[in-house]
């Protein structure tokens, strides 16, 4: 009687346990993202904590490739076979195509509830939003016109950062003489068109961007001033090791960490890379401006679209809206990143020296127009002109036979062609 009645206390735990874990289960929320380095995951750490504390569960879908276009991919692939997740990292133009195509969920509730408009920057919230509607969750802001360098190289050779591009490559010549590599890179398209931003700012200042980039006007992408954009990739690519090819950033950024190489062009999420092996902003390493792009600022941000599930998982998206749009996550987590806020009312006091000079810029670019959407990232024109764009920085790049003149000529025909 007695062994009976502890067997069928047994089953009715084990049941009540199936119970709690299918409970559990239906309150995950899964998320598809491309945040698979040291310093990616360690941040990425702080909102699946988070999510845990408000009582969900975290199924994680990481797609690896920097940029995202492996995982961009594979999202198509799922979207297209009727499987879309519930929660999506995604750049810019982006949001706005799955929005356009009806897919993605509406964020209103909680964004008016949040009070997201007072404090999400108007050329954030252009990307989250789609016809007046809060479609995605900004995580950060990203600055795409920065060089990171190895302080010890810099400090051996006396080295100072370069103000000029001349200036820059007086400095990487000195940096090979030396026995270094001056330039750390990976050999991905999205790797090229990173640097191609700074290029282009670098060679035509905020303005030229904006026209050449942003506008697509075929004047500006017609230039002499687009040539010396791709003058000075062709430039740069002189200055890198043979083996660069296929090479994923974070390991180029490995090789300014072991001092290998002395400097990486590359989005602050390398900063990330940086903190994670325990280096210090201006003890170990340095972040600066590339050359005569002081001042301007080209953004990514990281937001989460959510897309429009069953009424049973919309509880799960909204908590981490909100989990994202918390101001305490936004501080944490962004300082592990090495981005820095998407809500303009947190505060930089514990933030590195790079952060704080990151968000000081941000202010001044908001204020005088040089705040531009990265190409590169995705923010700067629609996804199929982007594609075509980046397949002719590539070409330039891995192709030291096409001048400059020419690759111009193809950037005005394939803006036309894809518009
Ligand atoms: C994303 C960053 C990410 C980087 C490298 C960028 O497109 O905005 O968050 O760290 O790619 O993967």
């Amino acid at each position: 009687m007695k062994k009976s009645f502890l067997l069928s206390a047994a089953v009715a735990l084990v049941y009540s346990q199936i119970g709690t874990i299918q409970a559990a289960t239906d309150k995950e929320v899964e998320v598809v993202h491309w945040w698979t380095s040291g310093g990616e995951a360690t941040a990425l750490k702080v909102l699946k904590d988070d999510m845990q504390k408000r009582g969900f569960g975290w199924k994680d879908s990481p797609i690896a490739g920097g940029g995202g276009d492996q995982a961009r991919t594979v999202l198509r692939a799922r979207v297209a076979s009727g499987r879309p997740p519930e929660a999506m990292q995604m750049l810019g133009f982006n949001i706005q195509d799955y929005a356009e195509e009806g897919l993605l969920g509406n964020l209103d509730s909680i964004a008016s509830k949040e009070g997201w408009d007072k404090v999400v920057p108007a050329p954030l919230s252009r990307f989250s939003k789609y016809n007046g509607h809060w479609v995605a969750a900004p995580v950060n802001i990203h600055r795409t016109n920065w060089i990171w360098a190895n302080k010890e190289i810099f400090d051996k050779l006396k080295l100072t950062p370069p103000k000029t591009f001349d200036e820059l490559v007086a400095v990487a010549d000195k940096i090979r003489k030396a026995g270094y590599i001056p330039l750390a890179h990976g050999g991905q398209a999205w790797q090229e068109a990173t640097i191609f931003d700074s290029a282009v700012l670098s060679a035509g200042g905020p303005k030229f961007y904006k026209q050449a980039l942003i506008d697509l006007d075929p004047k500006a992408l017609g230039s002499k001033t687009m040539e010396k954009a791709f003058a000075q990739m062709q430039k740069l690519r002189g200055m890198m090791d043979p083996n660069f090819s296929g090479r994923d950033w974070n390991v180029a950024t490995s090789m300014v960490i072991n001092g290998k190489a002395a400097m990486q062009i590359m989005g602050d999420w390398a900063k990330g890379e940086f903190l994670k092996a325990g280096k210090k902003p201006n003890v170990d390493f340095l972040c600066f401006q590339y050359p005569q792009t002081e001042g301007s600022f080209t953004f990514n941000s990281d937001q989460f679209a959510m897309f429009k599930v069953g009424d049973d998982q919309a509880a799960g998206q909204m908590q981490l809206a909100s989990a994202i749009m918390d101001k305490g996550f936004q501080e944490k987590f962004n300082i592990a990143k090495g981005s820095i806020p998407a809500r303009m009312d947190v505060s930089g006091d514990n933030f590195d020296a790079c952060g704080k000079k990151s968000m000081a810029d941000l202010k001044v670019a908001l204020k005088n127009g040089s705040l531009l959407g990265s190409f590169a990232h995705g923010h700067a024109m629609p996804e199929s002109v982007k594609s075509a764009v980046y397949d002719v920085v590539t070409k330039s790049f891995n192709n030291l036979q096409v001048t400059p003149a020419q690759s111009v000529q193809q950037l005005v025909k394939v803006v036309e062609d894809s518009k």
